[in-house]
């Protein structure tokens, strides 16, 4: 039997950065252009072949969520939903994974965090082949204080700290980790910051205690954008507009990726198109189905 990596989507929190926008409604369900923000993250990770996926969410949102993805299945993925009443930190989602991955290894990947770029199919899938294999990201950033970030001695990564004032390097790590089946284990073991949170960076740094995290660098030619603020939010919506109007393709689509991954048939996809026909994104998955080009562009 083969062991698959399972999926959590972190998607909670209180984002009072963005208040009154989040007043009534989650983060992670606004829009970036033209879908919701989670899209984003769900389409990453079932890009590096992930189909079995926990969402985890605030008690007043799950309804939210639960409307807009239902259980996965028509996307050919399958999807399960947990409930975090308190932000308490990013590695408390193995605590409320623990049933949900039975010992699988996993990815975690932050609900508001938007990656895009050429190499990055790869980089994920190679991340996501090896299950014993525990992997993070570290991209370079102009403001590393504001992140976990990486301290290099000969080219290797010897620690991590999370929001140092003094960075030791400019690479701060995104908000996506591979780890294998301990990671439940390790998070038990984790004390709470001094801000009251079970960090993550406590968590990578267990794993490079035991010589077990392998620390990927994504280039200059990967965007790695989070959407915390309003300024960084609507950087994100034109970035993805600016992309999506000159190419005639979509970022961050699961529908697309379900059907590239061939996950779903042609129908199921002309299916989901219907639904939606009238603003566009339908008109562009019926596009997508008559590309001559599909049958190359299917390995995604
Ligand atoms: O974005 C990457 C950074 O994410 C990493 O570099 C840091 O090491 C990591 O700690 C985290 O930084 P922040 O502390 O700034 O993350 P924030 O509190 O903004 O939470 C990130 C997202 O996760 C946010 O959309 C809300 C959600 N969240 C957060 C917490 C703390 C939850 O769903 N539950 C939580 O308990």
């Amino acid at each position: 039997m083969s062991i698959n990596r399972k999926g959590i989507i972190l998607a909670g929190g209180s984002a009072t950065r963005l208040f009154p926008i989040t007043f009534s409604i989650s983060k992670q369900l606004m829009p970036v252009y033209d879908k919701p923000m989670i899209y984003y993250p769900l389409s990453t990770l079932m890009i590096a072949g992930i189909r079995e996926f926990l969402i985890i969410v605030n008690e007043s949102n799950l309804e939210s969520f639960k409307n807009l993805l239902g259980d996965g299945s028509s996307l050919g993925i399958s999807i399960k939903y947990a409930v975090q009443p308190k932000p308490e930190g990013l590695a408390q989602a193995f605590l409320i994974g623990e049933d949900f991955l039975n010992n699988s290894p996993s990815a975690l990947i932050l609900g508001d965090n938007l990656y895009h770029g050429n190499d990055l199919g790869p980089q994920l899938k190679k991340a996501n082949k090896d299950i014993n294999n525990s992997t993070i990201f570290v991209y370079p950033v102009s403001d590393p204080e504001r992140y976990g970030v990486a301290e290099f001695k000969n080219n290797k990564v010897i620690n991590l700290f999370e929001k140092p004032k003094k960075p030791k390097s400019r690479y701060a790590v995104t908000g996506l980790y591979f780890y294998d089946n301990t990671a439940v284990e390790k998070a038990k073991t984790i004390k709470p910051s001094q801000r009251g949170e079970l960090e993550i960076t406590s968590l990578n740094n267990l794993y490079l205690k035991e010589n077990n995290l392998n620390v990927e660098i994504m280039g200059r030619g990967i965007a790695w954008l989070d959407t915390g603020t309003f300024d960084s939010l609507h950087q994100a919506g034109s970035y993805i507009r600016v992309l999506e109007r000159r190419q005639g393709l979509k970022v961050g689509c699961p529908e697309e990726v379900a059907w590239r991954k061939g996950w779903i048939k042609d129908k199921e996809l002309e299916k989901l198109a219907k639904t939606m026909i009238k603003s566009g994104y339908g008109k562009y998955l019926l596009e997508i189905l008559n590309d001559p080009l599909k049958d190359n562009s299917k390995n995604f």
